[in-house]
């Protein structure tokens, strides 16, 4: 099997790119070991603080936070860091032309009940001839290139992309990461669909009329049945509809009219969208590409449906 390392060095990408993907690789090896032990490691239960997102921290996401960041500071893989738990970007002075957007601990609602979580990654090219801050990540996610994420399940897999298609890694006992997967791809048609159920009295009607034919299944407009899968971490969705097909959705509803979604755009739609499209499928706001959407602040949320691109095409299309 073919190592990141020789994966890496074959695939025409730039040292310092290559570089940079070793060292997320070997912090998310940290924080998988930390994740791993659970309790034994002191990583549960909450952290007794609030992020910018408003949310209660997990113990686990400020440890993965600080290991990202400790870790792509002090091998300067990047000159900018920007995090879903921390209000503002930081600077890495002398670090290499990358900005890396990161959600350290995805799906933390899962942590204490040992359900699958993650990391996810996404790297931007810096600014030329400047200190960069906030508003330089402020680029649609079709300039990033790299994105990609770590799922710590019963395996700990790293899924990612440099733009020419998706591959997976999985971590041995030596902790190496060995290539178990050459290319994901999507399926344009659909069996599965994962969107929070519980929600369903305030979505829009776009999103009732679709969830809907899912439901009626063989009796219905769509003539098959479909099946059901919601996590709540979002790297474990896409992972699955990365390996066996489906559809992802987190539309904005009623419940705040406000608020575009509950996922935010920079580093949970855009990279996971980077890695969808790259395997084939399609990912939209309901109304426009999400690859093509220009951020206006750091931690901007947006309504996601992604996966398979006939349905993605046929629930954009019911948003008129
Ligand atoms: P995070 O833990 O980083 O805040 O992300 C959680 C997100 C995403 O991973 C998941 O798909 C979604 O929240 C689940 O939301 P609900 O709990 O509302 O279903
Ligand atoms: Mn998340
Ligand atoms: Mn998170």
């Amino acid at each position: 099997m073919k190592s990141l390392e020789e994966f890496l060095s074959g695939s025409g990408a730039p040292a310092d790119l290559q570089q940079l993907v070793l060292v997320l690789a070997k912090t998310c090896g940290e924080i998988g070991a930390k994740v791993r032990l659970g309790a034994l490691a002191g990583v549960l239960g909450e952290a007794g603080s609030d992020n910018v997102q408003g949310e209660h921290q997990k113990k686990l996401d400020v440890i993965a936070n600080d290991l990202l960041v400790d870790g792509l500071s002090s091998a300067r893989v990047a000159v900018a860091l920007g995090s879903e738990e921390m209000d503002h970007a930081i600077v890495v002075p002398g670090g290499a032309p990358y900005l890396v957007a990161f959600d350290p601990l995805d799906g933390s609602s899962n942590i204490d009940v040992n359900v699958s979580i993650g990391t996810i990654f996404s790297v931007l090219p810096a600014p030329k001839g400047k200190t960069p801050g906030d508003e330089d990540f402020l680029q649609p996610g079709e300039r990033q290139v790299a994105a990609g994420y770590v799922v710590y399940g019963p395996s700990t897999e790293l899924v990612f992309s440099l733009g020419s298609g998706v591959q997976a890694f999985t971590l041995d006992h030596a902790g190496r990461w060995l290539m178990t997967v050459e290319r994901m791809n999507i399926p344009a048609a659909a069996k599965e669909y994962a969107i929070n159920a519980s929600n369903s009295r305030h979505w829009q009607p776009p999103v009732q009329r679709y969830v809907g034919e899912l439901l009626a299944g063989k009796t219905g407009p769509r003539a098959k049945d479909f099946n059901m899968r919601w996590v709540g971490s979002m790297v474990a969705d896409v992972h699955r509809i990365l390996c066996r097909g489906g559809v992802f959705m987190y539309p904005a509803d009623l419940r705040e009219p406000d608020k575009p979604g509950k996922l935010r755009l920079l580093y949970e739609a855009n990279p996971m969208s980077f890695l969808v499209e790259q395997a084939g499928g399609a990912s939209t706001n309901g109304h426009e590409r999400i690859l093509s959407l220009q951020p206006t602040k750091l931690h901007e949320r947006v309504a996601v449906f992604l996966g398979a691109k006939e349905e993605i095409d046929l629930v954009t299309g019911y948003h008129g």
